[in-house]
């Protein structure tokens, strides 16, 4: 077998998948075949959910049984609800939710069921509860009361609800359906194939979510767009952005939400979350940081574009939650939020036809010598 070595795994098939389709280079994305565009412009999170759950649209009443189901799965059990009261309100959200997934395993009798069946019913229960589980720990870092979720409100809408307690206009929960359908899977990152190698182990499916959740919680992935926004926040007006980026890219750091290891033009994503943060900006009359960002965005493009480094889905997705008066921490579990869709996705359709990940290295080190007992050591 001739082995090819390629660092962080650039460019290497690791599995096939019908689910998720981008192509880097023209900026296209799609779910199922379905292009990224028309599903933010037609459909709703919950449809996404089937679309990636059951590789195709549903019909009406699919949609109806699937906004039910997740709907009756969204109250956690109370002791998770209760473990999460006693841990430290200030640990990392992300830390607190990966916690907080691990615990909920325990009370699911269908843990380490991998039937088809079973995964099917997992990934509605973790749509739902990811959802609960982060505007809890939202609410309670504000150390407010937590608020039990709405009955009927749309996934997005009672996200919302949970969150601040008051059901929210319109125009904002479609804003989040959006960013929630924009985030939903994005084929093989980190996150996704850490699930994916722990699920291949045919373990329990809450051992796998909680590996992609320590996976998304890195600065190179979903913890990204937590930092763009403190670094619009710290750039503080337009007129200081260009000197600050310039400032940073002199001293070779990277500007958080920018580049991507699969496009190397624009990502789709961020186009169209540019302009929800713009229509954000303008009905809240507070344009600063949407300006901020203009400068931010023309600056890197400047500097990077040629070399294929655009803004990625990070860059826009924190303003536009900023916008809906979201807290910057947040950000990264919210990603979780609609990730777990994808996650559950990959897992269902690649543990029908399951194969350990056991990949090798190319050993550097000495050659093959002896053991040195302790006194003959220099
Ligand atoms: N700012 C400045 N330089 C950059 C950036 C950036 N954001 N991204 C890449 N580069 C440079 C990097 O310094 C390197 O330069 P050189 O060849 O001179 O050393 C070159 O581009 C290649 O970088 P790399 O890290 O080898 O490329 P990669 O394919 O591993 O990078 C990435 C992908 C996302 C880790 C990287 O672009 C990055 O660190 N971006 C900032 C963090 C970020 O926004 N992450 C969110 C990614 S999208 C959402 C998600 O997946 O969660």
């Amino acid at each position: 077998m001739t082995e090819k070595f390629s660092r962080g795994l650039e460019g290497v098939i690791a599995a096939e998948s019908a689910l998720t389709y981008i192509d880097g280079q023209k900026g296209i994305l799609a779910y199922v075949g379905i292009p990224i565009e028309e599903l933010a412009e037609h459909a709703t999170f919950e449809e996404t959910v089937f679309l990636l759950l059951h590789q195709r649209l549903p019909t009406r009443s699919e949609l109806q049984k699937l906004s039910e189901e997740l709907a009756d799965q969204r109250p956690l059990p109370a002791p998770v609800a209760a473990i999460l009261k006693v841990l430290p309100r200030q640990a990392s959200p992300m830390s607190l939710l990966r916690t907080a997934i691990s615990v909920l395993g325990h009370f699911d009798p269908q843990a380490d069921d991998t039937s088809p069946q079973a995964l099917q019913a997992k990934a509605i229960k973790l749509i739902a509860q990811m959802a609960t589980l982060t505007a809890a720990i939202g609410r309670l870092r504000q150390n407010q009361e937590t608020i039990p979720p709405h009955p009927t409100l749309s996934h997005s809408a009672n996200f919302l609800y949970m969150l601040t307690g008051k059901e929210p206009a319109d125009f904002a929960a479609r804003v989040f359906d959006v960013a929630l359908i924009l985030q939903a899977d994005h084929e093989f990152p980190a996150s996704t194939f850490a699930s994916l190698v722990v699920a291949s182990t045919l373990t329990d499916t809450y051992s796998a979510i909680s590996a992609a959740l320590g996976a998304l919680k890195g600065p190179l992935h979903g913890g990204a767009s937590e930092q763009v926004v403190q670094m619009i926040l710290e750039i503080g007006e337009p007129a200081k952005a260009e000197q600050y980026i310039k400032e940073k890219l002199a001293r070779h750091e990277r500007i958080m939400g920018f580049g991507h290891r699969v496009y190397k033009t624009y990502d789709p994503r961020a186009r169209i979350l540019k302009k929800y943060s713009q229509k954000l900006a303008e009905q809240t009359k507070d344009t600063r940081l949407f300006e901020i960002e203009q400068i931010v965005e023309k600056t890197v493009i400047d500097a990077l574009g040629s070399r294929g480094i655009f803004p990625n889905v990070d860059f826009y997705s924190g303003t536009v939650c900023y916008y809906l008066g979201i807290e910057p921490a947040l950000l990264t579990p919210i990603f979780a939020v609609s990730r777990i869709a994808g996650w559950m996705a990959h897992m269902i359709e690649y543990v029908a036809d399951n194969r350990l990940f056991r990949p090798t290295t190319r050993y550097v080190g000495p050659p093959l010598g002896h053991y040195i007992p302790i006194d003959k050591r220099a």
